[in-house]
Parts: structure tokens; sequence; C-alpha cells
């Protein structure tokens, strides 16, 4: 297995690197998903049982990879979604992303659950950076409602992105299993930045915040895990009826709703456009109900039983990307873009920045390589005739 950068060839490589390079911990909170796994190792198969229709005499000399996200010029049509404590795996964390989205032009949803502030994380980026926030409704509203008086105040994020498929965490095992020694339920250094309580805008010296955040999760004997103790102070009750309207009280961003398993959600939250003016069909990288479908599942029930709602809404889906393929067969099918949850946070576990943007070289080249043999010489050209789903139809 890869031991550089250098010697990564594909998100796997990327997998594999960074598994040497984190601690424990760090690797069982990123890596675990609930239960069985069933729902991510499913996410990560189904990409290979879409076939691609390649097309010949195709003059293929160009390809641009660019789009837009929710009306926002990006120059690739993946983007990092929203994935809590980046730093324990590298200490450029969630700001380090930001500088390698930078580089390549893409979209970053930056978690509730970061371990560094949305203003430390922006103070990174570069002029027309997308950004979108990701909320987790807290049972105490006034800390939601404070912080979106702050997103308020950057106006890098373009929306919000409200998470709703982990109203409770999922049972992840890799996560409890990997605790060691010490005693820190509730401790301050597994919660995110937020959560801390920090609205500051300096900068700590990055080793040192690495280290103290990394001495204290490594203690965690609380047997729930890093996940469940980001979560704590999660609202479990949010509903169609009461949550948009605060909402809507608190923010005049357009929201972007998170975590939908069926069409008749996707339906749902086509009723509320234009205030939700995208949704991402997602099963939480596997993390929240383990057995529920990938979100490539989800996008062919769309398909077939309410496809108007492709034109009302941005479509997006994540879970399981991990070549440039599975973005194109996303884009093919439908999503306007598709999000990358694990991937940057190996990339950044592997080396920081520099391991982030070469997950985004890897992926912008194997894209660029199969929209050329597909034939297609933009994303917009991209269309259902390229793909043959029947397989995962049948599922
Ligand atoms: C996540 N995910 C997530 N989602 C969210 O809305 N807020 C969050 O804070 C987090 N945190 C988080 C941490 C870690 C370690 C992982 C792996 C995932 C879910 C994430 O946004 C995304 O839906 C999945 O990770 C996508 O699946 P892949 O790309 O990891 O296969």
């Amino acid at each position: 297995s890869p031991d550089s950068l250098e010697e990564c060839l594909n998100v796997d490589d990327i997998e594999a690197l960074a598994t040497k390079k984190i601690s424990r911990k760090a690797w069982g909170y990123y890596f675990s998903a609930s239960d069985d796994l069933i729902s991510k190792t499913f996410n990560n198969r189904v990409y290979s049982s879409i076939l691609m229709r390649p097309r010949i005499f195709v003059d293929c000399t160009r390809c641009d990879t660019s789009t837009t996200l929710l009306g926002n010029q990006v120059n690739v049509p993946f983007f990092i979604s929203p994935a809590a404590m980046a730093r324990l795996g590298h200490s450029d964390g969630e700001a380090g992303m930001a500088r390698a989205c930078g580089t390549y032009g893409a979209m970053q949803i930056i978690s509730n659950n970061a371990s560094q502030t949305p203003e430390q994380i922006i103070a990174e980026s570069k002029p027309g950076q997308v950004f979108g926030w990701q909320l987790y409704v807290q049972t105490e509203r006034k800390k939601s409602e404070d912080m979106l008086a702050r997103i308020k105040k950057l106006p890098q994020v373009k929306f919000i992105c409200l998470t709703l498929d982990a109203p409770v965490p999922g049972k992840r095992e890799h996560d409890e299993r990997t605790k060691s020694g010490g005693g820190v339920a509730g401790n301050l250094a597994v919660r995110s930045a937020v959560q801390q309580g920090s609205a500051s805008e300096t900068k700590p010296h990055p080793e040192e915040k690495t280290l103290r955040l990394e001495e204290k999760v490594e203690k965690d004997d609380s047997g729930g895990g890093v996940g469940k103790a980001l979560f704590a102070g999660t609202a479990p009750d949010l509903t169609w009826k009461t949550t948009l309207p605060w909402l809507r009280q608190h923010t005049d961003l357009p929201i972007v709703l998170k975590g939908l398993q069926t069409h008749e959600d996707a339906y749902i939250a086509s009723l509320h456009a234009p205030q939700v003016k995208g949704i991402i069909l997602s099963n939480h990288g596997g993390r929240a109900m383990d057995t529920a479908p990938p979100s490539i599942h989800t996008l062919l029930e769309i398909r077939q039983y309410c496809p108007e709602i492709l034109n009302k809404l941005e479509v997006f889906v994540d879970g399981g990307i991990r070549r440039g393929t599975d973005v194109v067969k996303a884009l093919a099918l439908g999503a306007k873009g598709v999000g990358l949850g694990r991937a940057p946070l190996y990339g950044n576990g592997a080396a920081g920045q520099a391991g982030v943007e070469r997950l985004f070289e890897i992926l912008k080249a194997e894209m660029e390589t199969a929209m050329r043999l597909l034939g297609c010489e933009k994303v917009s050209e991209l269309g259902p005739q390229h793909v043959n789903a029947r397989a995962v139809e049948r599922d």
C-alpha cells in the first residue's frame, strides 16, 4: 500500500495512506458506519452495477467539468459534504480543505460540528469560492439561532444545509470500540469548535490545537464514541410543519435538505420550493439507518415516480463516491452535483491540504477520462442515455 501521496493513484490508495497516518481514534470515527455496515458497503458497491454506454465518433478534444451548483459557478461537480472534526486527522483541518477547494474551484459544505469555526475556515478562501453551512438544529434553539446570525455575516456562505437523516446517531461500533484510557464523557475536546462556543477568529498554533484535541479524544472511554459525544444537544423533534418556518425567521439563505432517502420525502421537499432550493439524497455514509438505500436508488425512485421534481429542485447525491466514473453516473441520472464525505477526510488525514488536492486531482482527471470516453464535452450533455442502470432498478 502507498507510503506517499505520489504513490496514491486512486481514492482507495488515499484511504490506505490516511489509515497509516491518523490515530486509531480518528480512524474509528471516520471509517465507522452503523450496525453491520450494510448501507456503507452498498453505497460503495452500487455504482459498479451501473453500466456506461459510450458513444463513438464524437470529438472529445475538449472536456469541461465546470457547472453551476445552486446558481454558483464551480469548476467541478463534486463538492465536500459536511463532515465533522477534520482536525482529528490533520491539523490543516477544514481550513486546509477550504484552501484545496480554492485550488480546484470546488464547493465546500462546512459541518455544524467542524473542528474550526466557519470564520476560521472561510478566512482561508479565495474570492468567488462557494460555501454552504450545515445545521444540526440544537434542542436549545437559541444556540442554532446564534450560529445562523453569525453565518449571515459571511457572504461566502450561499445556503444552509439542514441535515435530517440523523435525529439520533446510528450505532457505530468501530467508533465505540476505539476508546482508550481516561474518562471524558462530555469532554470539550470531542466537541466541535461551535459547541465550544468559540466565536474567535484568531487561530491557535495548528499543531498545538491538534495535540490537545487528539490527546483528549484518545482518552475517550465513555463508550459512546466520538459520534455520540458530538450529537449531544442535537434536537430529535424536527418536523416539516415547525422547522422550516422557524428557519425562515432566522435566515434568508436558500435551504438545502440533506439526508432524504425516499421519493416521497423528495416530493414533499419540492412543495417547499423556492425556500428549499435543493436536496441531498444521502444515507449519511451508512452512519444513520443501516440498510437504508444508497442515494442512487432514491434518485432512480425519483426518476420513476416524480421526475418533475428534478426541474423544481437541484438534486444532489452523496455516499460511496470513489471514482470519477461514479460522479459521471450520478450526473447522468440527474444529480446536479455529488458530495464527498470520507474521501476528503482521508485526503486531509493523509497529508492535510496537499492530500485533499491530490484527491481532487485524481477525481477530476478520472471524470475527464470518463466524459471523453462517453463522448461528452460538457457536464450539461450528460444524461440517462449514457448509462444502463437496469441492474440497480431491479434491486
Ligand atoms: C459525516 N457526515 C456528516 N453529515 C452531516 O450532515 N454533518 C456532519 O457533521 C457529518 N459528519 C460526518 C463525519 C464523518 C466522519 C463522516 C464519515 C460523515 C455525513 C457526510 O456528510 C456524508 O453524507 C457521507 O460521508 C457520504 O458518504 P461517503 O462519501 O463518506 O461515502
